[in-house]
């Protein structure tokens, strides 16, 4: 596995990157419309879609099943029509947790499924017990072998049911509103997850033919038909919303005057009231965030808030790691209270080694005490533990005086594309070192 650095000339208090950054399509919306592509009878064409390993992973995975994929310059062109397993991959599947959202179209057109017992992961468990239980009341079999399900729909066709989700789940909740598509009559899922990227998909498959009511609210009716066609009309993946937020803590922290284009602001609507709350001056347009004269060197005038990670429309768990950083900066303290993950605070070791003053509560809760001089340490390099997580210690290191090394910069690649060229476009200094 690809294991660059990136070594960072940290900007030790001063905000002196300037310019525009344009946010890309959003990762784990595409994800799932990639995924989508096996309920259609034609080929699909997605555009703006970000060129980072997951979706390079998610075409690995469809091609092993039978797909034609070709990947050029954001537009991803996907022919699943002629797919001969609905076996997936092993070792993909096992590598990205967002392949089991595939699991829903491959049972809902083939009858059966075959996909690995997924492990857990740096965030934390990460269980599929609520798509195991979704699809044995949609009249599927369920056979644990071997570390793989194998999950046949009786009389080779799912039927609709009703679902209650225990937990609000995003893959879930997605997952079974596609394996819905296809089904046997009507499928209602209720305490649904809401998040943008969910609408977003049920929109286009609206669009090719699907009856989906209900995307973004808590309850999501199907009813099942035939396979959809795309007729030519392209998946157009809606900004990230995460790369939006993680833009505009870094902007706060580290620019002077720094304009987010290309992207949705109603879809970060938490993120906005509460850097609001702390102090953070923006302009905010239809497709644009703006930040001005926010002064040339970080100074005590951020004020701390509380935060609580929550499903759609809260504080979103994947900005918790940026939010944490920008924390550590603020007059006073804060708790930040992490209600999606148990292990993902992981990260906070990186902020402490710079020299932030975090207090581990439990596993799931921290106390941070605001306005901490970071510094780099000599021979101590900083690690990216996950994406999100990485994109944090990459705005930790900029904050810091000195230069850091962060590590395992593939987790930061899985998410966002050419991450170090845009920052240097903003007038950072920062650098890859490919180590193979
Ligand atoms: N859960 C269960 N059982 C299940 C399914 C989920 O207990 O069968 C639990 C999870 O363990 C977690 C909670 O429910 O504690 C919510 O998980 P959810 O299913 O909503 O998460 P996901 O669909 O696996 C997506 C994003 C994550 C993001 C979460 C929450 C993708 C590919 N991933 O994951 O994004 O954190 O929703 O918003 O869409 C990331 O991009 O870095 C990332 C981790």
């Amino acid at each position: 596995m690809k294991n660059d650095t990136f070594i960072i000339e940290g900007l030790g208090g001063k905000k002196t990157l300037n310019g525009e950054v344009s946010i890309n399509g959003a990762k784990n919306a595409v994800l799932k419309a990639m995924a989508a592509t096996v309920l259609f009878s034609d080929t699909v064409k997605l555009e703006n879609v970000p060129d980072t390993e997951d979706v390079k992973k998610m075409n690995s995975i469809l091609e092993k099943l039978g797909a034609k994929i070709s990947h050029l310059d954001h537009t991803v062109t996907i022919d699943s029509t002629k797919l001969n397993t609905s076996d997936i991959d092993v070792d993909l599947a096992q590598s990205m947790r967002a392949s089991v959202v595939l699991t829903g179209p491959l049972l809902s057109r083939f009858g059966k499924v075959v996909f690995p017992v997924p492990g857990g992961c740096v965030i934390g468990t990460r269980p599929i017990d609520l798509f195991i239980e979704a699809y044995k009341k949609m009249g599927a079999e369920v056979v644990q072998d071997n570390d793989a399900y194998t999950i046949t729909a009786k009389g080779g066709k799912l039927k609709g049911a009703e679902i209650f989700f225990n937990i609000q789940t995003v893959g879930g909740t997605e997952t079974l509103m596609m394996a819905g598509v296809l089904a046997e009559g009507k499928t209602v899922l209720k305490n649904c997850a809401m998040e943008p990227e969910i609408v977003s998909v049920a929109e286009y498959l609206n669009s090719c033919g699907a009856q989906i009511k209900g995307a973004g609210t808590s309850t999501i009716e199907i009813i099942g038909g035939g396979l959809l066609q795309s007729k030519g009309n392209s998946y157009i993946t809606m900004p990230d919303r995460i790369e939006t937020g993680s833009f505009l803590i870094l902007g706060a922290l580290c620019a002077n005057n720094l304009k987010i284009t290309k992207c949705n602001p109603a879809h970060i609507e938490s993120t906005i009231h509460l850097l609001k709350e702390a102090g953070v001056d923006m302009t905010i347009g239809k497709d644009f965030i703006e930040i001005k004269n926010n002064g040339v060197v970080l100074n005590s005038s951020f004020k701390s808030v509380n935060v609580r990670t929550h499903e759609y429309p809260g504080f979103p768990t994947d900005l918790q790691a940026p939010m944490v950083t920008f924390l550590s900066q603020t007059t006073g303290e804060s708790i930040v209270l992490e209600t999606i993950y148990e292990g993902r605070f992981k990260f906070t070791d990186n902020l402490k080694k710079l020299g932030a003053d975090i207090t581990i509560m439990n596993p799931r809760e921290i106390l941070i005490h605001g306005n901490a001089e970071l510094k780099s340490v000599t021979g101590e390099s900083l690690e990216s533990y996950d994406l999100r997580a990485g994109f944090a210690t990459v705005i930790a290191a900029l904050l810091a005086k000195g230069t850091s090394v962060v590590n395992n910069v593939y987790y930061i690649d899985r998410g966002y594309e050419n991450l170090e060229g845009r920052l240097s476009a903003l007038g950072a200094k920062i650098v890859r070192k490919s180590v193979c």
